[in-house]
C-alpha cells in the first residue's frame, strides 16, 4: 500500500498534464520521421505503406532524446520537459537487488545499467527489439562497464523469439531450461516499464514466470491503470489516461498502454504453483495519469 499523501490540488492538475507533454514530443518525432521519409527520401507512401518502421524509428528518437544525460540531469535550471512523476526515484533500490543471471526487458537506451554493475551479477540479457536503440544501448553498456557480461538480444520478450535469441549468444544460458523447462533460467528478471508496451501482457507475464528460476524474482517498476475504484485512486486520473489514449498515446509512444491492470496480472500468474512465495508491491502517484507499481515477486522453490 502505499503511504505518500496526494500533493495539493494544483499540483495534481499540473501532474495531469505531464504525459501531454511527452506525448507532444513523440509526435513531433513522428512528423519529423514522416517528413523526412516523403520529402528527403521521396518516399511518397512510406507513412502508409511502412507505418511500422516509421513509429519504430521515431519513437527510438524520442526514447534517446528523452533519456539522454541533458534531459536526465537533475540541473534546476533544465526545466525543458519533465520525467514522468518521480517514477525514477522508485527504481535504484529495486534493480541494486539483481543478482545472477539478469533477463532485462526492453532496456531502452540502457537508464537503467549503472544499477546493474554488482559482481553478484554473473551475465545480464538485454531483450530490445527497437534496433534503433542497441548502438546507444551498447554504448551505456561500456561506460557502465558491464559490456562484457551484458547481451544484447535484438528480440522481444515473448519465448517465440526471445528463446532463439537467447540460444543464439552460445553462452549455454538455456540448456538446462531446454533438458527441463522446470528448471528455468534467470534468477532475476526486470520489468521497468515494459510491460505496458508488450503485446499480450497476460501471455508475456506467463512466459517470463515460466523462465524465472525456482526461487527466482521477478523486479518490476510499471505504470498501471489508475486504481480509481480504491480510496486513493483518482476518478480524474483514469479519465485523463482514456484520453490520452484516444490522443494516440499507444501509437506515438511505442505501444504503449495507460491503462494495464498490470498488477492484477502479475499476483496471478503463479497461481498455477498455488501462488507466489513472496510479493511486495507498493503502489505509487495514485492521484495521476501515471500511477506506478513497484517491488519484488519471489517465485516458490519447487
Ligand atoms: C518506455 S521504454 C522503457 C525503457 C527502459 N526499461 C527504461 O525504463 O528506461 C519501453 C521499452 O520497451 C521496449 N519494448 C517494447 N515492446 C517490447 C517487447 N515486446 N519486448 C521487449 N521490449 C519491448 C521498447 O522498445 C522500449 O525500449
Amino acid at each position: 500500500m502505499s503511504t505518500e499523501s496526494p500533493p495539493p490540488l494544483f499540483e495534481r492538475m499540473l501532474g495531469m498534464l505531464e504525459p501531454a507533454q511527452l506525448l507532444a514530443w513523440a509526435m513531433s518525432h513522428y512528423i519529423r520521421v514522416c517528413s523526412e521519409a516523403v520529402f528527403q527520401n521521396g518516399q511518397l507512401f512510406a507513412p502508409i505503406t511502412q507505418t511500422r518502421r516509421l513509429r519504430d524509428e521515431a519513437f527510438g528518437r524520442f526514447w534517446i532524446e528523452f533519456t539522454s544525460p541533458r534531459q536526465m540531469s537533475s540541473d534546476p535550471t533544465n526545466t525543458e520537459i519533465p520525467e514522468p512523476v518521480g517514477s525514477s526515484a522508485l527504481i535504484p533500490p529495486l534493480l541494486r537487488t539483481a543478482t545472477g543471471t539478469v533477463l532485462d526487458i526492453g532496456p531502452g537506451t540502457g537508464t537503467q545499467m549503472p544499477l546493474l554493475t554488482s559482481p553478484s551479477i554473473t551475465a545480464l540479457y538485454g531483450a530490445e527489439p527497437c534496433i534503433s536503440l542497441h548502438s546507444t544501448l551498447r554504448a551505456t553498456a561500456a561506460a557502465a562497464g558491464i559490456a562484457s557480461k551484458y547481451h544484447i538480444l535484438p528480440s522481444g520478450v515473448a519465448a517465440s523469439d526471445l528463446l532463439p535469441a537467447l540460444r543464439a549468444t552460445n553462452t549455454g544460458v538455456v540448456d538446462q531450461y531446454d533438458a527441463d523447462p522446470r528448471a528455468g533460467i534467470f534468477d532475476t528478471i526486470l520489468c521497468v516499464r515494459v510491460l505496458c508496451s508488450v503485446p499480450e501482457m497476460e501471455r508475456t507475464v506467463k512466459e517470463l514466470y515460466g523462465m524465472l528460476k525456482p526461487g527466482g524474482r521477478l523486479l518490476v517498476t510499471e505504470h498501471v491503470v489508475n486504481p480509481w475504484k480504491r480510496a486513493k485512486g483518482s476518478l480524474l486520473g483514469r479519465i485523463v489516461q482514456g484520453v490520452y489514449q484516444v490522443l494516440g498515446w499507444s501509437y506515438f509512444i511505442g505501444d504503449c498502454c495507460l491503462d494495464r491492470d498490470t498488477e492484477r496480472v502479475l499476483r496471478g500468474v503463479a497461481d498455477v504453483d498455488g501462488g507466489w512465495e513472496s510479493v511486495e508491491l507498493e503502489s505509487a502517484f495514485e492521484w495521476s495519469a501515471m500511477p506506478y507499481i513497484s517491488g519484488t515477486l519471489v517465485k516458490k522453490m519447487v
